[in-house]
């Protein structure tokens, strides 16, 4: 056994989803998001599951907040919905949705646990989607108005804020693909939401950094795997060079640099097939930021895939490899790959904290009750290792959020995929931590990783 020692001050804690986990959908004066139509649409959602009650933690809150401070973590990382703060989209705070946030707020603070808040993880209210949704450039607007009411009711107490969760997989599985709400598979509607993203982003950015009297820590969470391609054929290589533009430097360049690569923009069309962006946008969304959340699950194998989307890039899965019960594949040195690479390639990469790593497996509950997730514990144990030959290796990283605290609505896969550390009793709700959680609590109070 190694014990692998994490820098001092390093953050340890748990992350969700407004959706994801609440429940509560009609309560308080919310208004339907675009996940509660997409719900509510046939064959959207696997078994038909819906984010109508989830895991109840709208009124649960104190008892995750329990668990959380149980474990020793120092962090929780949750996100706000929209259409509880404005049912519309547009229009004053429903002081209700903020009361909500601002009583889980200080129950987070009493039990010395830091709120991480994201502003956009995915539940776009409903109205602004009848309007374009992310399409519209409006949205973005709507974003900045929304988050400046967040802010001011929160920032007193909150001072970590992330503007949006992948807004890769917002647009891209929202608009591209339509495998998320709003459901929609139209590449230049996907292209202006992917744009108009961003601008929120920046957009979001400028309303944080005004906030008068705060001094708060501000950034992006972007999903990011290393892209391989399965064979050295120059075909495979180039596959995998406009896969990981489309998906990861498509976002990281305006962010990083505010710009978008030269090589995604041929891909995706040319410069007339951006005629959406405008002066001014790409400065917003490359103001700087005090850092970057980085969600990593898997390595991405690519293959030339002829006739396959503009990109004719397809996504496979090598014979051999590991996987996950989402069929992901398992790769923790992915994790050591995409932070070094990142910091090489990025010499001036802000602070990194993983705002999400986890695994869906198929757990059983034994006859004691306990879950013994023992498959769970090795890819973290395993992730958390390579996270800290990272480290080692002189990336800046400064915290990890396991995904997810607790078992939840998995978007399209329902609730059949379970990626919590805790197990949650979808018929009586409730909550039981599994052997993961006791691992997971035991890193953080350590500060340490032991290494098999
Ligand atoms: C990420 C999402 C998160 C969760 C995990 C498994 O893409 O941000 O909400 O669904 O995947």
């Amino acid at each position: 056994m190694t014990s692998r020692q994490f820098p001092h001050g390093f953050v340890w804690g748990a992350a969700t989803a407004s959706y994801q986990v609440e429940g509560a959908v009609t309560e308080d004066g919310r208004g339907p998001s675009i996940w509660d139509t997409f719900c509510a649409t046939p064959g959207a959602i696997a078994n038909g599951d819906t984010g109508e009650v989830a895991c109840d933690q709208y009124h649960r809150y104190p008892e995750d907040i329990a668990l959380m401070a149980g474990l020793g973590l120092g962090a929780y990382r949750f996100s706000v919905a929209w259409p509880r703060i404005q049912a519309t989209g547009t229009g004053p705070a429903n002081p209700k949705g903020l009361d909500h946030y601002s009583r889980l707020v200080d129950a987070l603070l009493a039990e010395g646990i830091t709120p991480w808040v994201t502003l956009y993880h995915w539940d776009l209210p409903q109205a602004l989607q009848d309007v374009g949704g992310w399409a519209a450039r409006d949205t973005a607007y709507r974003f900045a108005e929304y988050a400046a009411l967040v802010e001011s009711a929160l920032g007193d107490r909150v001072s970590h804020w992330t503007t949006l969760n992948e807004p890769k997989v917002a647009s891209h599985a929202g608009y591209g693909s339509g495998i998320h709400a709003p459901g929609i598979d139209d590449l230049g509607q996907r292209m202006r939401a992917t744009h108009h993203l961003l601008l929120a982003h920046g957009l979001g950015m400028e309303v944080l950094r005004a906030a008068p009297g705060r001094d708060h820590t501000a950034g992006i969470t972007l999903d990011l795997s290393p892209v391989v391609p399965v064979t050295d054929a120059p075909a495979d290589v180039a596959a995998a060079r406009r896969l990981d533009g489309d998906s990861h430097r498509l976002f990281l360049d305006p962010v990083l640099y505010g710009r978008y690569p030269a090589d995604v923009v041929d891909d995706l069309g040319g410069p007339a097939a951006f005629d959406f962006v405008q002066d001014g946008d790409l400065e917003l969304a490359g103001a700087p930021v005090d850092f970057l959340g980085v969600n990593y699950y898997r390595r991405i194998f690519v293959r030339h895939s002829p006739g396959e989307g503009r990109l004719e890039a397809a996504t496979v899965l090598p014979d051999g490899v590991p996987v996950t019960a989402v069929d992901w594949p398992v790769e923790p040195d992915g994790l050591r790959e995409l932070l070094v690479g990142l910091a090489k390639d990025h010499p001036s990469l802000p602070p990194v904290f993983i705002t999400e790593n986890g695994a869906a497996f198929d757990d059983e509950v034994s006859p004691d009750g306990a879950v013994h997730d023992q498959q769970r514990l090795d890819y973290l144990r395993g992730h958390l290792a390579a996270l800290h030959q990272a480290v080692e290796e002189g990336v800046d990283v400064r915290g990890y959020f396991v995904w997810t605290l607790l078992d939840n609505f998995e978007w399209a896969e329902g609730f059949a995929k379970r990626f919590g550390i805790v197990r949650v009793d979808y018929d009586t709700l409730r909550r039981t931590p599994k052997d993961s959680a006791a691992f997971f609590g035991s890193v953080a109070r350590a500060n340490a990783v032991e290494e098999a």
